[in-house]
Formats: C-alpha cells, structure tokens, sequence
C-alpha cells in the first residue's frame, strides 16, 4: 500500500490534467461537503483551505443527515470513494429532494449511476486504491474543479507548486516515516498526535490514518482548544501510559509555542515525545506532506506488526450492517 502514497505527486497531477466539464455561471453561499472518512477528509482540508485563501466558508457534513440550513444558495460536493457508502447516499437523496445543486466525486458505485440517472454531474476517480490513499485524486480534482468556477480563490500557482513539492520531498517523507514506525512501535501506549491550529485537519487525518492502517487507537489534540478542557484532565492524571507525536508548522511561532506548552503538561504524565516539523512552504504542501508522512508511516508500522495496512475488515462489516 505504501506504493500508493508514493504515486501523490503523480495522482495530483492526473487530477489537475483532467479537464473540467461542470460549469456553475454563478456563485454560491457555501459550499457542503458530504462524505464519510477518508473521503470526507477532503472536506475537512478544503475547509482548512478555505479558510485561509477564501472569502466562501466550506462545511463539512460527517453523517447522514443533511444540514436543515443547506439550501438551493449552497453547493454540495457529494464525495465518496466507493460510491456506496450509505451516509453519503442518504445525503444524496436528500439534497435531491431539496433541489440542492451538486457534484457527485467516486470512482463508481451506486453514486455514479444514481448521479447518471438523475442528470448531477460527476467527477469520476481512478479505480483500484484504497479511498484514503486516494487523497490527491479527491482533493486536486476538487480544487481545480472549484477554482475553474471561481469558487476558491487559492492562487492556482500554490496547487501547481504543491505538485512539484509533493515529487521531490518524497524522499524526506520516507525517512520521517520510518523514524515514526519505528518510534511508535518501540513505545507502545495510547498515541496522542499532538498540533495546533490550524493544522486540525491533518491532526484527525493522522487519527484515521494510524486507526485504519496501523490498527490502533490514537487521541488527537489541538492547541490553543486543548488549553480550554484537555489540560485539567492532568492536574489528577487518571492515564498515564502515552506517547505523544507532535507536529507543527515551524513558520507559525505561536503554534511552536503552543506545543511546547503542551508538551510541558504531558510531561507529569510521559517521557515519550517524538516531533514531526512539517515540510512546505504553502499550507497546501504542509498539509500534504503531514499527510503523506501519516499514510507512510502508519502502513510501516502495521508491516512491524504483521498487519495487512489495506484491510479494514471491521468498517466492511459495519458497512454491511449498515446497508
Ligand atoms: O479510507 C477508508 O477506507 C475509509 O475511511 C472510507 O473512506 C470510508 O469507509 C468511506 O468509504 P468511501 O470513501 O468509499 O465512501
């Protein structure tokens, strides 16, 4: 598996080549993004982006229910890797009820021919990865999709030169990779990822990387939020068995310095710390190789533990229970 993360830049590429054939003429109040895991991590990251770059708030919806203040002013991305997760169909349905404007993102699936029947547009992926693995399709794909309507005004130049970055730090992205797995491994204990704003996202994308991949349970943590509830948790400590991996943005001090507080309250409860400095210029590139270094290094860590990183056979029988 970890061959796919390894094909990033390429994937990022093939995205970006792709023309876009969906025209909106108009803009829109927000944009929703629907999808469960490793699809609806795109939304949590264009959320990030957004934030940052744009003047249109992205929200991302983790569930079945579509939002009741979604109207026809809004834009729904309608994202799954499969095309057959229930959630994101529910949501579909939904949003079709409504007259909500869409794009539908899979590979295939019932999402693709429901998207056919009902005239929505849709952006079809690459077949044959694992949904997580395929960041970079998802969310290159989105981005340029977005920015040929004038929906997010992250400069082009920025996604273009992520590409480029994603190429050539994949050597770098290895090596920290390995010394994480390695790390992880010998510690054993709960593992905390521990970061800052406005790195949420690739906070929980660590989470679910570590869970899927890896097979483990892990605790994200976010400063200065953190500093509001999570801290007092250590005045009586009750837990005192983990590991915590920090990451952080070296060109924001005040993150640095939110994290170096954090580690000082760890501290009373564990002596094991590792740190990520995540490489990049543009949050984009941050954003990518943290996650790339995850993807990695959570599939490291499952080879040292005699673990398939592809197999996720609980969220297959949940999904079966499901429907
Ligand atoms: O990465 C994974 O395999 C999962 O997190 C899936 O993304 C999640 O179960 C949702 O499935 P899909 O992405 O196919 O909608």
């Amino acid at each position: 598996m970890e061959e796919m993360y390894l094909e990033w830049s390429r994937q990022a590429r093939i995205a970006l080549e792709k023309p876009v054939s969906v025209r909106f003429n108009r803009g829109f109040r927000s944009i929703i993004v629907a999808g469960m895991g490793g699809s609806g991590i795109v939304g949590d990251v264009l959320s990030t982006l957004s934030a940052k770059y744009s003047s249109l708030p992205v929200i991302t919806v983790k569930n079945h229910i579509l939002p009741g203040y979604t109207s026809p002013e809004d834009l729904l991305l309608v994202v799954s890797y499969s095309g057959n997760t229930i959630e994101t169909l529910r949501i579909f349905d939904s949003a079709l009820e409504r007259n909500i404007p869409m794009v539908t993102v899979s590979s295939g699936g019932l999402l693709k021919t429901r998207a056919y029947e009902h005239g929505i547009p849709h952006v079809k992926l690459p077949e044959g990865l694992a949904p997580r693995a395929s960041l970079p399709s998802m969310l290159y794909g989105i981005l340029k999709l977005l920015y040929e309507n004038n929906l997010l005004n992250i400069p082009f130049k920025i996604i273009e030169d992520s590409v480029v970055f994603l190429e050539e730090k994949a050597g770098k992205a290895v090596a920290d990779a390995g010394v994480i797995a390695e790390w992880v491994n010998r510690c054993k204990g709960l593992l905390v990822i521990s970061t800052h704003s406005p790195l949420e996202s690739l906070g929980l994308r660590g989470k679910n990387e570590f869970n899927e991949n890896a097979k483990i349970p892990v605790k994200v943590d976010v400063a200065p939020e953190w500093m509001h509830n999570d801290i007092v948790g250590y005045e009586e400590p009750f837990l005192k068995d983990f590991t915590v991996l920090e990451v952080v943005d070296p060109d924001d001090k005040v993150g640095v310095m939110l994290v170096d507080f954090m580690r000082t309250i760890y501290a009373k409860v564990t002596g094991r710390f590792h740190r990520l400095v995540l490489e990049g210029v543009s949050l984009l590139d941050k954003i990518m190789y943290g996650s790339m270094v995850f993807g990695l290094s959570s599939c490291k860590l499952a080879r040292m533990r005699g673990i398939d990183p592809l197999k996720t056979a609980s969220i297959l029988e949940y999904k079966k229970v499901a429907g």
